[in-house]
Formats: C-alpha cells, structure tokens, sequence
C-alpha cells in the first residue's frame, strides 16, 4: 500500500472496535477499495467477525469491495448537472477512457461513476476527480481535464 498500512490506520484508532466504520474508510482513501486482505486484517485485529466487516463493507455505497482506479471519476447526474449537460460529459468521458460508467481502465488510471448531486448545483454540470470539484465543464474541457491526473 503507498500510503498508510492497515496496521498504522488501525493504531491510529487504538485498535478499537467501536472505529470500524473510520478505518474502513481510511483503508478506502488509500486505496481507493477495500481488498479482501485488508478486510481480514482489520477483522482479526479488531477481534470482530468477518462477517461484519463484510456486512458493513457491502451496506454503505461509498465502499468499493472490487479494485478501483487511481483516479476515480464520479460525473453527477442529479438534475441540475443533466440540465446542463452532465449526458454528454459522460459520453464524452466514456468514449475518451474508452469504458463504461462503474467500469475501471485497464491501466488502473480510471474509474468512471455516475453519482447524484454532489452538492454544488451553481456550477453544474460537476465532475469530481478524487477530492477535486471540476465545475462548469463542457465536453472539450473535460477530456482536457483528465490530462492533469497520472
Ligand atoms: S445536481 Fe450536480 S451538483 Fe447538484
């Protein structure tokens, strides 16, 4: 793992069962998913089953269970986004990474992901790339934008 090893992030939380959900999601910040291993670790140090990793993995959307691009692309199709075009972002996007939305690229550089609102409707249509908002996209900038991420 670049980054954090799952024993560094259970530590920072002192091994405490009551952090599940926080360490699963620092897990996922490092790697972008959950693998099984990490999944396994987390269960046998925390002494909890791995049923209920599993159970808590699989409940919240924001958790991937399969591996996920280095970039995760999430273009918002709530309505304000669609309005303005968040369609043709998309098509633009696909046809550029050349997969489907939920799909990853064979380089592990992409994910791309249809999300709803992701809260900033005054600068529809958005594409969020990892942490960063990309606003106001139109399709010739968001193929553009895409250059800035290795
Ligand atoms: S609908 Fe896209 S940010 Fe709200």
């Amino acid at each position: 793992m670049a980054g954090a090893t799952v024993d560094t992030i259970l530590a920072r939380h002192g091994y405490e069962e009551h952090a599940l959900i926080a360490v699963l999601q620092e897990i996922q910040r490092e790697r972008n998913w959950l693998p099984p291993e990490d999944l396994a670790t987390v269960a046998r140090m925390l002494r909890v089953p791995a049923s209920r990793v599993y159970g808590i993995a699989s409940f919240y959307k924001a958790f991937s269970l399969v591996p996920r691009g280095r970039h995760v692309v999430q273009v918002c199709t709530g309505t304000a986004c669609h309005v303005r075009g968040a369609p043709q972002i998309l098509d633009r996007l696909g046809r550029d990474l050349e997969i489907q939305p939920g799909h990853t690229t064979n380089d592990m550089r992409f994910t791309l992901e249809k999300v709803r609102c992701l809260g900033c409707c005054s600068i529809a249509p958005v594409v969020r790339v990892g942490e960063h908002i990309h606003g106001r996209l139109t399709q010739v900038r968001a193929g553009s934008m895409l250059k800035k991420y290795p």
